[in-house]
């Protein structure tokens, strides 16, 4: 038995790896971060290692205080997570203040954790909030058709959500709330991270402008099916935009939203209907 077998690290594992099958994660693009519960944290403990110093970041969490996170390392290629997993990445264990992490196990090498973990651990504190404390994934990846439409549309929370919601008859029931959307900022530092997690508290995805999509969710299975239902989407969009010329001959209404939200009993945020 070592740390790769347990359960939430073989989903990890999984996770980074369909990430990559699905294109999503050219060169180091893209990270994860997984909120451990506390039995998995106690499970893990006989593998940790001598905690290396700790390191303060300029994001500051309270009501992550004393958590354990699984983090990709920074520049590393989640293709490699599965061939070398202590090498590309690891868990942090945060401070009492909530300011601050030490690496337990894993990112061998002097590697770090990834360069958007401000960004991931604003967006856990949130969503830890928003949720009830269920949400632990927090996920970033390169969404090749998400990116492209950040091209295309006005760069708004309504119009992404309305041109997603229409583009696939189940969307509306998976991301009820919508999708919010930042505008291009340099990534990896403090404003970008509380700029998404500020969207975050509405909404479990967020659109980052010419860069990617962030999602949030309770375990691996449901933040992935989340980025895969968006990427999708914005698939079909373009496709349509394009196929047709600019012309669509027909969409999903808003009569027709409403009355999927009322058969499969989900609440759409209105400020998206007309
Ligand atoms: P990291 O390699 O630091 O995770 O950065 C990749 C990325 O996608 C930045 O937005
Ligand atoms: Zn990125």
């Amino acid at each position: 038995m070592e740390m790769t077998d347990l359960k939430f690290m073989q989903g990890y594992i999984r996770m980074c790896n369909d990430g990559w099958l699905q294109g999503w994660h050219e060169r180091n693009g893209g990270n994860l971060t997984y909120r451990m519960t506390a039995k998995e944290a106690e499970a893990a403990r006989p593998f940790f290692g001598a905690p290396r110093e700790w390191v303060e970041m300029d994001v500051q969490a309270k009501n992550l205080a004393g958590e354990f996170f699984v983090t990709t390392g920074s520049g590393k290629y989640l293709r490699n997570v599965v061939l070398s997993p202590a090498e590309n990445i690891g868990i942090v264990e945060i401070n009492a203040a909530g300011n601050g992490y030490r690496i337990v196990w894993g990112l061998e090498n002097g590697a770090k954790p990834t360069s958007e973990f401000p960004t991931h651990f604003l967006n856990h504190s949130v969503r830890k909030t928003a949720s009830g404390g269920t949400n632990r994934v927090i996920y970033h990846c390169h969404a090749t058709n998400v990116i492209a439409l950040t091209y295309l549309l006005p760069l708004t929370d309504r119009d992404f959500t309305r041109a997603l919601w229409q583009s696939a008859t189940e969307c509306p029931v998976v991301f009820p709330a919508g999708v919010g959307v930042v505008p291009w900022m340099v990534p990896g530092g403090r404003e970008i991270a509380l700029a998404t997690s500020k969207k975050m508290e509405t909404y479990d995805a967020a659109v980052w402008a010419q860069h990617g999509l962030f999602v949030s969710g309770p375990d691996f299975d449901t933040a992935f099916g989340l980025a895969h239902t968006i990427e999708k989407s914005a698939e079909i969009y373009w496709k349509v935009l394009a196929g047709g010329q600019g012309k669509i001959r027909q969409t999903i209404t808003d009569d027709d939203l409403r009355a999927i939200a009322r058969d499969f009993g989900v609440t759409l945020n209105e400020a998206f209907l007309d």
